[in-house]
Formats: C-alpha cells, structure tokens, sequence
C-alpha cells in the first residue's frame, strides 16, 4: 500500500463519524442558519484571522449595511472602512468591495474553483469553503485547524507551514470529504478544530469524534502535533505615536492611499521610538506648541509580517498642525476608520 493509500485506510471511518458529530454539535451561526453564496462569501472572508465570536456582531451590522452583492458594489468606501473598524485586516474589506464590482457586472456569483480563486481577496481555503457550503461542490477548505486535526489524527510530523505539507493534506482531504455533504464536512473540520481539537497541550479527546483512530492520543503526542516551524521572523518598527489634544479635539491624519492601511485615519506619528525632548522637537516641527504633558504609553500591535513597538505621547498643545490634519471632537472621530494598531493610545482617550 502507497503511504496515501495507508492514511486513507487509518481514515477512512472519519467522515462518518464527523458528520455524525457535526449533526448533534454544530455551532449555530448566522451565517449557517441562512446560507447564500453572498452571505458565505462575505462570512469567510471576515472569518479569515478572526475569531467567530468578534465576526458575529460585524456580520450582522454588515448585512444590515449592504443586504446584497449590489449594495456592496456600491458603497461608499468610507463607510464600509467605517463598519470594518476594529476587525483588522482592512484589505479585505477593499478586496470585498473590488470583488463585489466583478461579481455584480457579471450578473451572479461564479461557481467553478478557477473563478471563484480569481476574485480578490480569495485563496484555496476560502474557495473551498464558499464552494462547499453555498454550492454543495466536493472542495476541500484546508485551514490551519484542519492541519492541526489531520496532523495529530495521522501522528504527521510534517512541518504545517510548509506548501508541501499542505499540499499534501489537501489531497488527503480531497480523497475523505463525502460528496453528498461537502459543506457540512468542513463546517464540521471548521468546529472541531475551533471547539475539540484546540492547540496547545489541552485538545479535549474525550469529546472527540475521532478519538478511536487519532495517532497522536493514542502515543499521547497531542501537546508536540502539529509541527509548526517559522522560517519568517517579523521585522520589528518602532514609532512615536502622538494623541495631541487641543481644545478637546483630537489630531488625525490620513494615511496615502497605497500601502499599509491605505487610506485610514490615524494619529500622527514618526519613526523612532522618542523620549520627551526630542518628541518636542517633532512637535516644533509641526508647529505645535506643547502646553501639558499628559501621558506616556508604550504598547504594539502585530500584523501579518510586521511588528510595530510604539512609544504614545498624549499631549495638550497649541497650533493647527500642518495641512491636512483633522482636529476631530469624539463625535468626528467616531465617524472615521482608526486602524486598531492605535488602540493602545485611543483607549487612553478621557470618554466622554
Ligand atoms: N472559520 C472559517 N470559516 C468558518 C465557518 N464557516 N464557520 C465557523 N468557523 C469558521
């Protein structure tokens, strides 16, 4: 026997017993308990590197905001940034707008894994996934908690970061994922991994549906399965972050349209991390004259490949800044999008 054909024999009672799981288990969601390709689209994508508890409340404000493909499509960008605000990730949002474009010319939503992979914003998992789900196709929709079930069920020690690896387990799953319940088949990997199956040193085996064929409990090799090893380190920036206060309004900026949270609203800031006299130096250059040192904080915000270590100074100044800045009351400020990479300075904001 092939080493493939060996892992579909260890594996092959496992879809039956998911789906059987899944059937008394399943999480009740508000994009499961109404499903369309527009509802599922919109979902996976906001599902993408964040968790179901913070998606649900944007889900519903989203759909309430834009019901349709069209509305989508014809939003004012703002306003969509607006509704993100806090989910992270804004590329999405921008990305889901480009493809709502497409979509919408095209009169309905594609429905074969070439097209449906070409829109914006769209990889294989995520194909998969609105493939399964909205159109009943037998696509399989490889996370990395299904990497982590399929790595402990089959004791792989093969690193999951590796295109390899997944490679390899995509086709693992193309062989187990039953033709008549696609969409439930990866819901179901989706709650395992995110309910039973969790990482770390704690899965909770004996609630789980898998638990007579699972290598990994059975040599007791949960905590070291999967094998995770980072090549990529993130490059660190350091920043001086300013919440300058003037008035009772606060300075915002907006970023250049390309780039790194393209187009928000952020505080003014600079390179390097600042101690108090040469913040003031900054300061003098914008114009600004400091009158009250409020605060200093020093807080991070991590992103894909990035890791900015910010030094915030809240100060009281006088001055209008230069061209272009927004001195913005609470009410102005909550109308525009701040990336929550700031939020360790905005939460130091007195509330009004
Ligand atoms: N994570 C990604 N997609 C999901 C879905 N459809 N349901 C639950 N968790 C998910």
């Amino acid at each position: 026997m092939s080493g493939m054909e060996k892992l579909l024999a260890q594996c092959a009672p496992f879809p039956g017993v998911l789906l059987a799981w899944y059937d008394e288990h399943r999480r009740s969601l508000p994009w499961r308990d109404e499903v369309s390709p527009y509802r599922t689209w919109v979902s996976e994508i906001m599902l993408q590197q964040t968790r179901v508890a913070a998606v649900i409340p944007y889900f519903h404000r989203f759909m309430e905001a834009f019901p349709t493909v069209e509305a989508l499509a014809g939003a004012d960008t703002e306003q969509l940034m607006k509704l993100w605000e806090g989910l992270g990730y804004y590329s999405r949002a921008r990305n889901l707008q480009k493809a709502a474009r497409i979509i919408a010319e095209q009169g309905c939503f594609p429905q074969t894994y070439e097209e449906v992979l070409a829109l914006p914003g769209i990889g294989d998992y995520t194909a998969g996934a609105i493939l399964s789900i909205a159109f009943g196709q037998a696509v399989p929709a490889v996370d990395g908690n299904v990497l982590r079930v399929m790595s402990r069920i089959t004791g792989s020690e093969a690193n999951i970061l590796e295109d390899k690896t997944r490679k390899h387990f995509r086709a693992l799953m193309a062989q187990l994922i039953p033709a008549d319940r696609p969409g439930a088949f990866n819901q179901a990997m989706m709650d395992l991994g995110a309910t039973v199956c969790l990482p770390g040193g704690e899965p909770l085996c004996g609630d789980c549906p898998a638990r007579d064929i699972c290598a990994a409990r059975q040599q007791g090799r949960q905590k070291e399965l999967p094998v995770r090893i980072s090549k990529t380190r993130r490059r660190i920036e350091e920043k001086t972050v300013f919440l300058l206060l003037c008035d009772g309004k606060a300075a915002l900026r907006q970023r250049s349209e390309t780039g790194l949270l393209a187009g928000l609203w952020e505080y003014p800031h600079t390179e390097g991390q600042l101690d108090e006299a040469a913040a003031a130096q900054q300061l003098a250059q914008w114009g600004l004259t400091p009158h009250r040192w409020i605060k200093q904080v020093r807080f991070h915000h991590i992103f894909t490949h990035i890791r900015w270590e910010m030094v915030g100074y809240m100060v009281e100044v006088a001055g209008s800044g230069p061209t272009g800045w927004l001195w913005c009351d609470e009410e102005e400020r909550a109308k525009r999008a701040v990336p929550s990479a700031f939020e360790g300075l905005t939460r130091e904001l007195p509330q009004g």
